[in-house]
């Protein structure tokens, strides 16, 4: 696997100049700035202002339609919208306001999320929407319920206006599919916007959604969090319901691994999102009780260590970790120790073998064939196929599978001593974070590349990857932009429930840092 992870670099410096000259096209190009002022409030502000009738949730609703027709043609980042039907339910939320059957404490502890629009990644399901996660292989496949997660937010009074891009079948960290194709990053529309919940990091962070969900995967709420300068909490399994998502979780290990959480402009609306997502779930999360950060432990590591085949840890990052980590320590009051986990250097195999174990990973060459799906396609067939564009199976779908079935290089006997490690490193952090601590690291060594550049920057993903095979919640945050003008930021986890730690965390920094920028524009 080190040998693969080394010829991805080379193969990185390679073809650094194609990827240069394939994104000068959409370089210069910049998103209209955001000029309608409700697009700078956060959730709880809105649901406050369309409570007390100050504004119409038709206003907010329309607001954000506009929003998204007018940078939608740039980003790309809209699956299926149902504009229409959320203006109608708008309306109806502000006849129910106005008809006062209710009051303002109670519209407030029975919904509230009452008339505020949000958008959905694909994969999570709302029922008579598009459910074809990017593949062609389901092309015109609809939700037949809406997802667990989705049902809690409709019930809170949340109006989704769209569902949004992802690769196919989630199965890539850049959003990019033969259905809807690629979606682009509002800071540079050369970049991608990372994936696979990259749809949904893209219209947040350009103002045209304000808050959605998310999975996560092996990363696929906190990359594209990172590449769009957003907030993404990947929670602790087990309290956000799976159910409605596709590919289905099946399976205790994909249980564990696959977690569906809140993507957000506004620190404040995250935890809003996430109460709201885990319904009954949340009260064991205890996420209204106040943190006190002065008791708070913070303890972090720059990068994963020395090994010649990662993808190297990009100052603008390492440079925003010392500057959170500093105001943390000497404003915030918390105790703040740089250590040395060096289990973490090894995770780039115990997490890919996890994670490549995992059963019921679904396997689109077989899916090729539903009729016989004995006859599994021929991936080098297909890849060839997709190189000439006649697959109907996406590149990055092709890839994916191949490192499924070469085990991403790591022999398949060594599965178990893998597992182990990977449950001593639980207990190295949990021994280490206890109840008290959280654990500051980088979400990507790098921030957002060109498209395409997947291919050969993979080896990133071991920053994400590594807290969803622990089981551990780690939420990324956002700290500006740097000289290049992408966003970056970083992760911060904490031991497994532990997941107001973290929020609160995001909640300081964001006061202190500012949090989100809007994305240039001219
Ligand atoms: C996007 O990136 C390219 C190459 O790094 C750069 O030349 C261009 O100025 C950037 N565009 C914006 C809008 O920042
Ligand atoms: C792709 O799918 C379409 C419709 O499902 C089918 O007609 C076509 O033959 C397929 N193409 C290939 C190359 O498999």
């Amino acid at each position: 696997m080190r040998i693969f992870g080394a010829v991805m670099l080379i193969l990185s410096w390679l073809t650094a100049p194609i990827f240069y000259f394939l994104g000068r096209k959409k370089a210069n190009i910049f998103l209209p700035p955001i000029s309608n002022p409700i697009l700078k409030l956060s959730i709880t502000q809105l649901a406050r202002k369309i409570r007390r009738r100050e504004l119409t949730s038709e206003q907010v609703v329309k607001a954000y339609v506009d929003r998204c027709k007018e940078v939608n043609p740039l980003l790309n980042a809209v699956v299926e919208d149902r504009f229409e039907a959320a203006l109608k339910e708008a309306k109806e939320v502000d006849q129910l306001i106005a008809s006062r059957s209710k009051t303002q404490d109670e519209l407030e502890k029975e919904t509230p999320l009452l008339g505020v629009p949000i958008t959905v990644k694909e994969s999570i399901g709302i029922k008579g929407m598009s459910l074809s996660v990017g593949s062609k292989l389901r092309e015109n496949i609809k939700a037949q319920i809406d997802g667990d997660s989705v049902r809690n937010l409709k019930s809170a009074g949340a109006i989704p206006i769209a569902v949004t891009n992802t690769p196919e079948l989630c199965l890539c960290w850049e959003t990019m599919n033969l259905i809807t194709g690629c979606t682009n990053n509002p800071y540079n529309l050369s970049r991608t916007p990372g994936g696979s919940s990259g749809g949904e990091a893209a219209l947040i962070s350009s103002g045209a959604s304000i808050a959605g969900v998310g999975s996560d995967l092996a990363g696929s709420i906190r990359i594209p969090s990172m590449f769009t300068g957003i907030f993404g909490h990947k929670p602790t399994p087990g309290y956000v319901s799976l159910n409605g998502h596709y590919p289905e979780a099946i399976g205790e290990d994909f249980e564990k691994f696959l977690t569906i959480g809140p993507m957000a402009r506004y620190a404040d609306d995250l935890k809003c999102m996430f109460k709201v997502m885990c319904g009954k779930a949340a009260a064991a999360l205890r996420l209204d009780e106040e943190v006190d950060l002065k008791k708070l432990k913070v303890y972090y590591m720059e990068n994963a260590g020395f090994s010649f085949v990662d993808v190297k840890v990009h100052s603008s990052v390492r440079d925003a970790i010392r500057k959170g980590v500093k105001h943390l320590g000497s404003v915030a009051g918390c105790s703040v120790k740089k250590v040395c986990i060096n289990e973490l250097e090894g995770t780039a195999e115990s997490c890919a073998s996890t994670f490549f174990n995992m059963k019921n990973i679904p396997d689109l060459m077989s899916m090729a064939n539903p009729d016989n799906p004995k006859e599994k396609k021929n991936v080098y067939v297909e890849l060839v196929k997709s190189i000439f564009g006649l697959s109907n199976i996406s590149n990055a779908g092709i890839l994916f599978t191949l490192l499924h079935n070469s085990n991403c290089f790591i022999p398949r006997s060594k599965k178990d001593y893998y597992l182990k490690e990977n449950d001593d490193n639980l207990k190295v952090f949990q021994n280490l974070l206890q109840n008290d601590g959280v654990f500051i690291y980088p979400t990507h060594p790098i921030p957002a590349y060109y498209h395409g550049q997947f291919r050969v920057k993979t080896a990133g993903v071991m920053y994400t990857m590594v807290f969803n095979t622990l089981g551990m919640p780690s939420t990324h945050i956002p700290m500006g932009l740097n000289s290049e003008g992408l966003p970056v930021g970083f992760q911060v986890a904490a031991a497994p429930n532990n997941d107001r730690l973290c929020l609160a965390v995001a909640k300081e920094l964001e006061t202190a840092f500012k949090g989100w920028v809007p994305p240039p524009s001219k």
